[in-house]
């Protein structure tokens, strides 16, 4: 459980403001950020200093709401996008590329059935469909050699199936790949699927994390629990250089903690836009 109670860190989490600083997150709607010389820039961008520059890549406001998330969840690290779509595209793309499989549940949200089973498919991804209520045998008859990740809900949209993750995670930890939960219908308040065993969790905030119904948003928080290194021929994404950010190594300079959302930051908000807006 975490140091708090969930109603404090709803309230408290993710933003300290120091003496005289605003009591709520400020929105700090500014696509830019100011520095005196290019240099200091430079730094920035060569994820050599930690700052702002520009928004698709980080944003103060959405850094906070990230780190609220992320805190509620039990993670070490978290990432708003700009709708629950683009948060369970980019954590799986983040680790499953062109040659990759996945395990999901076949009881989740259309929307997310389509992206696995046509738009990924497009690119080359392969997955296989499994009812949350097989037995272990059927789940673990499902991994094959390129088997990157599982996918589940915690509770699934529309069928309201729950999903045994414990079982889940097992049979993913077994096979050295994580599990990510999509854990929008709960919310970490009624469910910390971390707690269960998951690695990497994903939200549509358009739902219950709204409340309102006034915002499209989506969120993804890593556990910190997966051992990439330990998988290193799995996730050379990962755990080899990165040629298009100055030969960086995630797992190596950021951690188990913070290697995959900051891939994920560096590498696909950068490429693939879907951030959310401040
Ligand atoms: C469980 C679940 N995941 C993801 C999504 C997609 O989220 P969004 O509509 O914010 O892109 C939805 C939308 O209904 C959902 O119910």
């Amino acid at each position: 459980m975490p140091e708090h109670k969930l109603d404090t860190i709803c309230v408290q989490g993710g933003y300290t403001p120091a003496n005289g600083e605003p009591r709520q997150i400020p929105i700090i709607q500014s696509t830019t950020f100011k520095y005196d010389t290019s240099e200091e820039m430079g730094k920035l961008f060569d994820l050599e200093a930690s700052g702002y520059f520009y928004t698709r890549l980080q944003n103060p406001t959405n850094d906070y709401v990230a780190a609220k998330i992320a805190e509620m969840e039990g993670g070490t690290a978290g990432m708003l996008t700009s709708s629950g779509q683009a948060a369970n595209f980019f954590a799986m793309f983040n680790i499953c590329e062109c040659g990759g499989h996945i395990v999901s549940s076949s009881s989740i949200y259309g929307g997310t059935f389509n992206l696995i089973s046509v738009t990924m498919a497009k690119m080359g991804i392969e997955a296989t469909f499994v009812s949350p209520d097989c037995t272990e045998e059927e789940l673990n008859a499902a991994f094959r050699e390129n088997t990157k990740l599982v996918f589940g809900e915690t509770i699934a949209n529309p069928a309201l199936t729950v999903l045994d993750i414990e079982k889940f995670a097992k049979a993913a930890h077994a096979h050295g790949v994580p599990l990510i939960v999509d854990n929008t219908f709960p919310t970490p308040v009624n469910c910390r699927p971390i707690e269960w065993g998951a690695d990497i969790v994903t939200h549509s905030t358009t739902k219950y994390m709204d409340g309102h119904g006034t915002a499209v948003g989506g969120a993804i928080v890593d556990s910190g629990k997966f051992n990439w290194m330990e998988h290193a021929d799995k996730y050379p994404g990962l755990c080899t250089p990165d040629e298009s950010y100055h030969g960086i190594t995630y797992a190596e300079k950021f951690g188990q903690g913070g290697a995959f959302i900051t891939k994920a930051t560096a590498q696909l908000m950068r490429d693939l836009g879907s951030i959310q807006s401040p």
